[in-house]
């Protein structure tokens, strides 16, 4: 891939890595970003050898300090509701994937780049990192999402003061208020992000995209309904090659070798 690019996009067998590269603007998410990052999606969602994808930033400081604030400058009501637009189905697409989404945020993740981690499955951080929504400071809100998935993570009270006071907090504060699932030291994040990549790809890929789609979609029902839309995909799974191969894997004493049939 060329080096000009502002979305690099690799591949570790069954783990895709999606860098943020525009390091001088802290991984602001300008439009061309957000343009290779939709197509960077799209591909990635393509490729049956994946898994799970890793997403972070290039360099130490930043995962993504927003969306682009230089462009926005100027924007009208119009153009910011195709900004948001664009951003929501970013989201959208991670959630909707088949493929697990991993967050690995290397420091500053804020507005746009908090909300791109929170639309990733979940989240690692490195003990350096920062969160925060501080678009009040701008004169605007969140709007790719945050003002939803912070709610969602962290609790309505949580997402209000955060959001309403522009707060940048630490990783700490950000594990401890469910932001964050899991903190790891700066030189440890990657291959920790990588070591639960290889162990999601282990796993059964019908099965766990299944698991994805029923956490997901269940969200938005009652709970009856979110149970039996898990009967489904539970019964759903039964028949298929990788079943009968997990099942009798287990039984057989040996590694289940998955075929995504
Ligand atoms: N957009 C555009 N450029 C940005 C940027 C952003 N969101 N964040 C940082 N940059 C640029 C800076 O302008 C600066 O560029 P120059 O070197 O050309 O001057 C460069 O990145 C380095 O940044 P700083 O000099 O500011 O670095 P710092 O260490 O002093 O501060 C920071 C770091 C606290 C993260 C600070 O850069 C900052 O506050 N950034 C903006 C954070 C923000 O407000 N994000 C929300 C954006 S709005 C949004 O995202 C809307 C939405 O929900 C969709």
């Amino acid at each position: 891939m060329s080096g000009d690019r502002l979305v690099e996009v690799t591949a570790e067998g069954p783990i895709g890595l999606v860098t943020l590269r525009r390091e001088k603007a802290l991984n602001a998410l300008s439009s061309a970003l957000m343009g290779e990052l939709v197509e960077a999606i799209a591909d990635l969602e393509g490729r049956a050898d994946l898994r799970a994808v890793i997403v972070t930033g290039a360099g130490t400081k930043a995962f993504a300090a927003g969306a682009d604030i230089a462009e926005m400058q100027e924007m009208e009501a119009e153009q910011a509701l195709r900004l948001s637009v664009r951003g929501a189905d970013i989201g959208r697409a991670m959630e909707r994937s088949r493929l697990i989404w991993i967050a690995a945020v290397n420091g500053f993740a804020l507005g746009g780049g908090c909300e791109l981690a929170m639309c990733c499955d979940f989240i690692y951080a490195s003990t350096t990192a920062k969160f925060g929504q501080p678009e009040v400071k701008l004169g605007v809100i969140p709007g790719f999402g945050g003002t939803q998935r912070l709610a969602r993570r962290v609790g309505i009270g949580k997402a209000i003061e955060l959001i309403a006071t522009g707060d940048i907090i630490g990783a700490d504060e950000a594990l401890r208020i469910g932001l964050v699932d899991s903190l790891y030291s700066p030189a440890e994040l990657m291959e920790q992000a990588r070591g639960v990549a290889q162990r999601i790809a282990a796993s059964g890929p019908l099965a766990v995209a299944a698991a994805k789609r029923v956490i997901h979609d269940g969200r938005a029902l009652p709970l009856d309904q979110a149970i039996a839309l898990e009967g489904e995909g539970f019964a759903g799974l039964f028949g298929t090659a990788d079943q009968r191969e997990g099942m009798a894997a287990f039984l057989g004493k040996r590694p289940a070798a998955f075929q995504g049939k």
